[in-house]
C-alpha cells in the first residue's frame, strides 16, 4: 500500500532509493527495507518503524548499482522484521517488494509448502517470491518466471522483483497498485509514485493493469501477462515539483491547516467567470448542451473525499437542482450498482489511487457511465481514467488527516454547483452574487485561523474527555463527521458525528457532563432548529462547544465554548465551519502527544479494498 522504488544504472541506487521511499514516507507506513546486489550477493536490510531506524542499520558506505526499496503498510502479519520486504524466496534468488494484497496466498503457500518450500513469514508477498523462485528453478527466464507467477495470483500488486543470478534487471508488474517506470539517460527508476523519483527524471511511463516491464540500465519493455509487447508512451512530468517542506510549522497537517485560505484561491483560480456569474470547468469535457441530458448526480467516495460529495450532493441539489446524493464508493460497488445514462457520475479523491474509489469508477464505466473525477494528485490512475474532470490544486498533502484537500474538494464541488445551477435555474444576478462571496472564501478563512490560540485553549479544557459528539445539520451534518473523523485519526479519541435532528432519536443516551458535544450553528435555513437541539442537549447537562456565525443570545447563554466564524451563505459556511474542528482535533492530539502526521494504524492512501 505504501511505498516502492528500485533504481538501475552507473549511481549507487542506496541513497536514491532511501530518499525516494523518504519522499514517500508521509502516506504512513509500519516498517521499510531495501534489497540490492552487492559482489554478486543478494543483501537485504529490514527494520520495523520509521525509515530513519532502517537507516541506522545500514552500513556506511555501502554501494550498490541496483536495488529496490519499500515501505510496508502491514495487511497480512504483524509489523515484524520478518514481515517486511523486500521479502526473499527460500533460495535466496528472488526478491520482491510488492502493495498490495494476494487474495489467494493461502491457498499458494499451501501448494508450495507442499513441495517442500520453507516460509519465514506470515505475509501474502512471500509465495511470490518462491513461485517465481520456482519457475526460474524449472529453467525460465525472469520475465517468463514472473509471468507465470503473476498468472496464478488473484489479487492486487504493483510489484518489483530483483533477481540474484540476474543482477542486469528489475522486473515490476502492476495490477491495481499503481506502479511508475522513470527514464533516464543510462539508468532506469520504478516507484510507485512519480514523486519518488521526479527528481532524477521527468520522462515517465504509467503502466497499466495487467502489464510487466523489464528494466535495463538502458531501457525498458512492457509487456501484458500473454508475452505480447505493449507500446507505452514515455510521457513528460509537466508539473512542478511542489514545496513539500514544513515550512517553519510544527509538522505537516498544521502547516496544510494554515495553507487552506491560498488552496482554495487556486482551487477556483481561473475559473470563475464574474462578468457570467459562473465557473468555467474545461476539464469536465462537457458541452454546453450535454448538461441538459443530466438528470441525476451520483458521488463516489471514501472517509474524508466521501464527506466532501456529501456536501457536494447537498450543493448540487439545493442551488442546481439536480437530484443527487452521495455514497460510500465500497457500499456501491457490493450492491452491483445500477448505471445509467443520465446519470453523472463523480469520484473524489485526494490520492486519485483509494482502491475502493478507483474500482468503483471502473465498475461504473464498464457499465457505460460517465464519471469525472474531483482529484488531487495530477496523472493519479483516477485522473487517467475518468471520462474528465476538476483537478483540485490542493498541491502536495503530506499529513495523513486530510485537510487542505477537503476545503478544495468543497470548493471544487461549488463551482460544479454553480456551472450546473447557471445552466438550470440561477440568475445572473444570483450567479454573480455567489462568484462574490466564493472570492470572499479565502479572507474568511484566514480570520478562522486567527482564532487558532483560543481554539488551542479549548482542546486543553477538554483533551481528557474520553468521547466526543459532534452535531450539525444540512450542508454542516457532514463537517460533524469529518470533525469527529479528525478527531478519531489524530488523537485516537472515541468521538461520532451525527444529524443534529437525528440524535434526539437515540444518541441523546449518550449525552452527560462527561461528554463535550461539539454543534456547528450557522445563520440559514437551519438555525433555530439547531438551536432547539442544542437546548436539548443542555438539559441534560451536555457541555456545549459551539462553531457559530451568528450572536444569538440564546447560544450565548448555553454553550460552555464559543467559537466565532465571519458569516457567509448557508452552502460555503463548511469551508469555514470545519477549520475549527481540525484546529480542535489537531491540538487535543498535540496535548496528548499523539505522532499527528502519522497517526497510528494509517495509510495516506489506502490501495487496497
Ligand atoms: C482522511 O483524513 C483519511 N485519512 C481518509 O479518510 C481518506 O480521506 C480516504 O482514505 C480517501 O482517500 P483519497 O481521498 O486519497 O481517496
Ligand atoms: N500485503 C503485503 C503485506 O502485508 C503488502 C503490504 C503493503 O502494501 O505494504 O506484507
Amino acid at each position: 500500500m505504501c511505498g516502492i522504488v528500485g533504481y538501475i544504472g552507473p549511481k549507487n541506487a542506496v541513497p536514491i532509493i532511501m530518499e525516494g521511499l523518504k519522499r514517500l514516507e508521509y502516506r504512513g507506513y509500519d516498517s521499510a527495507g531495501i534489497g540490492c546486489m552487492i559482489k554478486g550477493k543478494l543483501k537485504v536490510w529490514k527494520k520495523e518503524g520509521q525509515l530513519a531506524n532502517l537507516e541506522g542499520i545500514l552500513p556506511e558506505g555501502l554501494a550498490s548499482n541496483i536495488g529496490i526499496g519499500h515501505t510496508r503498510w502491514a495487511t497480512h502479519g504483524g509489523v515484524t522484521e520478518a514481515n517486511a520486504h523486500p521479502q526473499v524466496g527460500s533460495r535466496g534468488k528472488v526478491s520482491v517488494v510488492h502493495n498490495g494484497i494476494i487474495d489467494n496466498y493461502s491457498a499458494l503457500k499451501k501448494k508450495l509448502i507442499g513441495e517442500g518450500v520453507a516460509f519465514t513469514s506470515e505475509t501474502d508477498t512471500e509465495a511470490l517470491a518462491n513461485l517465481a523462485e520456482k519457475f526460474l528453478g524449472a529453467g525460465m527466464a525472469p520475465d517468463r518466471a514472473v509471468r507465470e507467477t503473476l498468472k496464478l495470483v488473484s489479487g492486487t500488486y504493483g510489484i518489483v522483483f530483483l533477481f540474484t543470478e540476474h543482477p542486469d534487471l528489475i522486473i515490476g508488474a502492476r495490477n491495481g497498485s499503481p506502479l511508475v517506470v522513470g527514464v533516464g539517460d543510462g539508468e532506469m527508476f520504478v516507484a510507485s509514485d512519480a514523486n519518488a523519483i521526479v527528481r532524477h527524471t521527468r520522462q515517465v511511463v504509467y503502466l497499466d493493469d495487467g502489464e510487466t516491464v523489464v528494466l535495463t540500465r538502458d531501457g525498458f519493455r512492457t509487456r501484458d501477462l500473454r508475452d505480447a509487447v505493449v507500446d507505452k508512451q514515455v510521457e513528460e512530468i509537466d508539473w512542478v515539483v511542489e514545496e513539500t517542506g514544513k515550512n517553519g510549522y510544527e509538522n505537516y497537517m498544521l502547516k496544510e491547516i494554515f495553507e487552506q485560505p491560498e488552496a482554495v484561491g487556486r482551487t477556483f483560480g481561473g475559473r470563475l467567470v464574474p462578468e457570467f456569474g459562473t465557473a468555467k470547468l474545461g476539464g469536465l469535457n462537457l458541452e454546453r448542451r450535454d448538461f441538459f441530458d443530466i438528470r441525476r448526480v451520483e458521488i463516489v467516495a471514501m472517509g474524508t473525499a466521501y464527506h466532501a460529495g456529501m456536501i457536494g450532493s447537498f450543493l448540487l441539489e439545493s442551488i442546481a437542482r439536480v437530484p443527487a446524493r452521495a455514497e460510500i464508493a465500497s457500499e456501491l460497488r457490493c450492491r452491483n450498482p445500477i448505471v445509467e445514462k443520465e446519470t453523472l457520475y463523480f469520484v473524489v479523491s485526494q490520492s486519485g489511487e483509494t482502491a475502493d474509489t478507483l474500482l468503483t469508477l471502473r465498475e461504473i464505466r464498464n457499465k457505460g457511465g460517465r464519471v469525472m473525477g474531483v482529484v488531487n494528485m495530477v496523472g493519479s490512475t483516477m485522473a487517467r481514467e475518468s471520462d474528465g474532470g476538476v483537478y483540485i490544486h490542493a498541491g502536495p498533502e503530506m499529513a495523513v488527516a486530510s485537510t487542505k484537500a477537503f476545503t478544495c474538494q468543497l470548493m471544487s464541488f461549488n463551482l460544479i454547483a454553480l456551472l450546473f445551477a447557471r445552466m438550470r435555474d440561477l440568475s445572473l444576478a444570483e450567479g454573480r452574487a455567489l462568484v462574490r462571496e466564493i472570492q470572499e472564501i479565502p479572507d474568511k478563512m484566514r480570520r478562522v485561523l486567527d482564532q487558532a490560540e483560543e481554539i488551542a485553549r479549548i482542546a486543553r479544557k477538554y483533551k481528557n474527555a474520553q468521547s466526543f459528539l459532534y452535531l450539525g445539520r444540512g450542508p454542516n451534518y457532514p463537517v460533524a463527521l469529518e470533525g469527529a473523523l479528525k478527531l478519531k485519526e489524530i488523537a485516537y479519541i472515541f468521538s461520532e458525528g451525527m444529524s443534529a435532528g437525528d440524535v434526539k432519536h437515540g444518541p441523546i443516551a449518550l449525552v452527560s457532563e462527561e461528554t463535550p458535544v461539539v454543534m456547528i450553528a450557522v445563520k440559514g435555513d437551519n438555525l433555530d432548529k439547531t438551536i432547539s437541539g442544542m437546548m436539548e442537549i443542555n438539559a441534560r447537562k451536555g457541555r456545549i462547544i459551539v462553531v457559530t456565525n451568528v450572536d444569538d443570545e440564546r447560544i450565548t447563554r448555553i454553550a460552555e465554548d464559543v467559537i466565532r466564524i465571519p458569516e457567509t451563505r448557508e452552502s460555503l459556511s463548511p469551508l469555514l465551519t470545519v477549520i475549527p474542528l481540525q484546529l480542535l482535533a489537531y491540538y487535543i492530539a498535540v496535548e496528548l502527544q499523539r505522532d499527528v502526521d502519522r497517526p497510528r494504524n494509517l495509510a495516506k492512501s489506502v490501495t487496497v479494498e
